[in-house]
Formats: C-alpha cells, structure tokens, sequence
C-alpha cells in the first residue's frame, strides 16, 4: 500500500524521465510512494522508457492513453488511478522542486482537515525567476490576476502546475473538471467552491533541461474558455466556447470577403454572399482544426473529407437556422428575437454534429 502516488503528465518527455525518477528516489526516501506516468501516446517513446524502469522497481508504472491528448484530463486520470490517499501532481520536466513533496505530504497527513497543498511560485520563499522568460512572465501574471477575479479564487499562485491533495477530497469533485484544458489547479479550486482548506507552500520555479514547452497560443486561448466555461456553470464546455470564438472569426472573414467580393464583381450580391459563405466555412474548418479540435486535428486525405463533412454539417446548420428563425417569427413577430434563435441553434447544431461526424474522437 503507498501513501502518496505522484503523477506524472508527459508528453514527448523520453529524456526527462530517468532523471525524474532518480530525483524522487532521493526526495521520498523512507516513504511509501508511487509514480504514475501519464503519457499521450509521445512519439518520442517515453512511454516504453517508463515501463522499461517499471520492469525493476514496482513503485513506477505508466499510463499510455492513446488518440487523446491534453494535460488536465492526463493528471485526472492519473489520480483516478491511484488507492492512496493522497496523491500530487508534477511536471515531469524538472521544472518543479521535488524537494518539496515530503513537506507536502506532512502537512496533509497531520491535519485531516486540509485537503489541498499548492506548490507557489508567487509566496514568500518561492519565485519563477529561472523557468520563466520576460514574456511568459508577463502573460502568467496577468492570467494568474485574471483568474482570481473571475473564479474567487484566493489562492496565490492558482496558474500552479505542482500540488498534493486528498484523494477523498478530489473524487466528489472530479467529474465536474473539464478535460481539455492545461489548468487543472485553477479549475479544480473553481469546483470546490471556497469550500477547500488550503495551505500553499513555496518552490523556486526551476528551467527545463531537456525537451520543449507544450505551452503556447491555443493553450492560452484554451485558458480562456476555461474561464468562461466555468463562469457559465459548466453549461458550456472549453470546446464549445472555442468553437464560438472561431465563429466569430467567421463572421468578419466572411464581410470582409464580400466587401473585396463587391469590388470586383459590382452588383453580384448573390454570388458575393455565397462565395463569402464558402470561404468562411473553409476558415472556420481550418481553425477549428488547430484550436478546438487540435488534440485530434486532421491531417492529409482526411483533412479534405473532414472539409467536405464540415460543409454538409454547416448546411444542414444553415437550414436549420432558417426554420426556426421562421418558426419564432411567425409565432413573435420579433425578428431579432427570432433571428437571434436561430443563429444559437444552428451553431449549436454545428457544434454537436461536427464533434460527431468531423471530428470524431477514436
Ligand atoms: N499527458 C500529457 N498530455 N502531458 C502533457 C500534455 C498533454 O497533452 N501537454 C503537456 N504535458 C506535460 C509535459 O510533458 C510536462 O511534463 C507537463 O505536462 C508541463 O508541460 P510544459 O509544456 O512543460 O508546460 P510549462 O512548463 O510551460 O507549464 C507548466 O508549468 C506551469 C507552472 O507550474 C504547467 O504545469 C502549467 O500548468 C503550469 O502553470
Ligand atoms: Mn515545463
């Protein structure tokens, strides 16, 4: 029986995971623990390099996930994995301080009321100085203050990818959590509600040493429908609001279209319209395909039948949004009203439908 299993997200972490191992052997001495390594499926092999160090020692297993990608749900899963009763979340790359975990799992285990400890970049003691560019620096500041006000969350460092909870505290609400986003921390403590006891204790944010940082743009676009799924009580999902801002997108590309469209065929509104609509279409498949979907973006051949599909799905969104907007008006007589109905269900369609047919998860 361990006391503590440590979970382990990697993606393309092959370099990373002997040292890791070493690191914790010298930091849990004497403790009942366990690693759990939870990898998408990484071309780099670092899943055969976890099992490979499992062969010896029983206390290290891997989860290999494959068609799925994404941080949050890999450290979910990896906890749901686990029977002991507390289990902590690190970065594989080195990045977080591993020293820390012993003081962590004290904490826990000597008082049965708290349920969380945060490793924080931003109390006394800590700081990201290291591991952080200028840039980076700025952006998590501003999404750290961001997501404070938004979620009341007073928690210092709720951007954090380091912690240690009580799995009894997490299972109530672990199906609450999205999947798809890189901030676990953030949205868990948004899922508790203020009703967590939670203690932060400070690491010094360390530089990677082998390997690339998975965190870029879409992450970030990706952190803000967290935000407005949570604000929304779950009643959309990252995706959903993803899919919206590409809608969005759509609309300008479309006008913008027309406009140039108008030029050069003056007084072909007809056809302007239509070519606008195409093209818009085509953009918003694309996007969708980098932003929404990219965790199974489509590639070659089934790029171009995930297009023809998109067009169907859209069409019948079209007709859809058309019917109803009719339908409303003819009951209301308030065209914005029923305009309005109709342009929400026939996104809402397309959203349904495209993650059914042209983005089918495996
Ligand atoms: N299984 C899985 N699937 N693991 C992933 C994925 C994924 O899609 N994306 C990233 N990871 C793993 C990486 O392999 C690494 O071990 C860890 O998650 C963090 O990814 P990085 O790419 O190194 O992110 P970062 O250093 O920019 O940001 C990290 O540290 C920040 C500060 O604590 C993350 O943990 C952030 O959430 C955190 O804010
Ligand atoms: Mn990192």
């Amino acid at each position: 029986m361990y006391d503590l299993t440590v979970v382990i997200p990697t993606f393309n972490e092959c370099a990373n995971v002997a040292p890791m191992v070493d690191l914790l052997n010298k930091a849990l001495t004497g403790r009942a623990w366990e690693a759990v390594f939870v990898d998408d499926d990484s071309p780099d092999g670092t899943a055969d390099a976890v099992r490979a160090i499992g062969e010896a020692h029983a206390n290290i297993r891997v989860l290999q996930r494959t068609g799925r990608r994404g941080l949050a749900g890999a450290c979910i899963e990896g906890i749901l994995s686990s029977t002991a009763p507390f289990c902590a979340v690190i970065d594989a790359d080195l990045q977080h301080d591993e020293t820390r975990l012993p003081v962590m799992l004290d904490l826990l285990a000597q008082d049965p009321a708290l349920d969380l400890v945060v490793g924080s970049r931003k109390i006394e003691g800590g700081d990201a100085a290291q591991g952080f560019s200028a840039l980076r620096q700025w952006g998590s500041d501003l999404a750290t203050d961001l997501t404070r006000r938004a979620l009341r969350i007073t928690v210092s460092d709720p951007m954090s990818g380091f912690f240690m909870l009580r799995r009894a505290s997490f299972m109530p609400v672990a199906h609450g959590l999205q999947v798809a986003g890189f901030k676990i921390l953030a949205d868990m403590l948004a899922a508790a509600r203020g009703r967590w006891r939670v203690v932060e204790v400070p690491y010094g944010f360390r530089k990677r040493q082998f390997g690339a940082s998975k965190m870029d743009s879409a992450v970030a676009l990706e952190f803000l429908g967290l935000l407005v799924a949570r604000k929304t009580g779950g009643l959309v999902s990252i995706k959903f609001v993803l899919f919206g801002m590409v809608g969005l997108i759509g609309v300008f590309v479309q006008l913008a279209v027309v406009g140039v469209m108008l030029v050069l065929l003056p007084g072909q509104f007809t056809l302007a319209q239509t070519i606008g609509v195409v093209i818009a279409i085509a953009n918003n498949f694309l996007l969708n395909n980098l932003l929404t979907y990219r965790d199974r973006a489509l590639k070659g051949m089934a790029l171009i039948r995930g297009l023809a599909s998109f067009y169907s799905v859209c069409g019948f969104g079209a007709v859809l949004n058309v019917g109803l907007a009719r339908l409303v008006f003819s009951v209301l007589a308030i065209w914005p009203l029923a305009s309005a109905a109709g342009a929400v269900a026939g996104a809402a369609w397309n959203f349904v439908a495209s993650s059914l047919f042209t983005w089918r998860s495996r």
